[in-house]
């Protein structure tokens, strides 16, 4: 595939499943007592979110947003909604999961749309954090790891389409990534 190539493994899986319980033990104890409704954002969060949510040890709901962006305008933050949620998330305590947060654009958009359902809150889990890259500032409360700016693929997330099925996060290279 023109070049691309892993050039290492930047997360094993033992670290991302060790993690990940670190995370839901930090959700279970704040959400104890809420209606906790998680808002997945496909496709490259559906991996992490099954770990997440089987880890998870209070009463939760999980719900699907499946995202494009526009091709002619990729770096707007503007979204193409694919497939929205099928519950309401009015009165609910959302926690949008994400798998990486880069730029901010994606997940400040959700957030706007999110917003607008009127939850009774609202937060970001991200497993990866970019921050080198962000243009829009945002708050996430619950963070995988902090990694530089690489590009990156495995337990769920993909180059074109591929790699999703990678245990662990490996960093890939070559000419046409960006
Ligand atoms: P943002 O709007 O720039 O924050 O981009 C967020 C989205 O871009 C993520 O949800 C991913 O789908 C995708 N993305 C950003 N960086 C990477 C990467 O290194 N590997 C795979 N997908 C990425």
């Amino acid at each position: 595939m023109n070049g691309i190539e892993i050039e290492k493994v930047l997360i094993p899986q033992n670290r991302l499943q060790q993690r990940v319980s670190e995370l839901a033990v930090e959700i279970s104890a704040d959400y104890r007592d809420k209606d906790l409704a998680i808002v997945a954002i496909l496709k490259g969060s559906f991996i992490f979110a099954a770990d997440l949510l089987r880890a998870i040890t209070v009463g939760a709901t999980i719900d699907f947003m499946s995202i494009s962006s526009y091709a002619n305008q990729p770096q707007s933050g503007v979204v193409r909604i694919t497939k929205d949620l099928e519950e309401s998330i009015t009165g609910r305590n959302v926690l949008l999961v994400e798998d990486i947060i880069d730029t901010g654009l994606t997940a400040n958009y959700l957030l706007r749309v999110m917003r607008e359902r009127n939850p009774a809150s609202l937060r970001v889990c991200a497993l990866l954090d970019k921050s080198a890259r962000r243009i829009i500032d945002l708050p996430v409360a619950y963070r995988g790891f902090e990694i530089p700016d690489v590009f990156v693929v495995g337990y769920g997330m993909d180059y074109q389409q591929r790699y999703r099925n990678l245990p662990h996060i490996a960093v890939l290279t070559g000419e046409s990534l960006r």
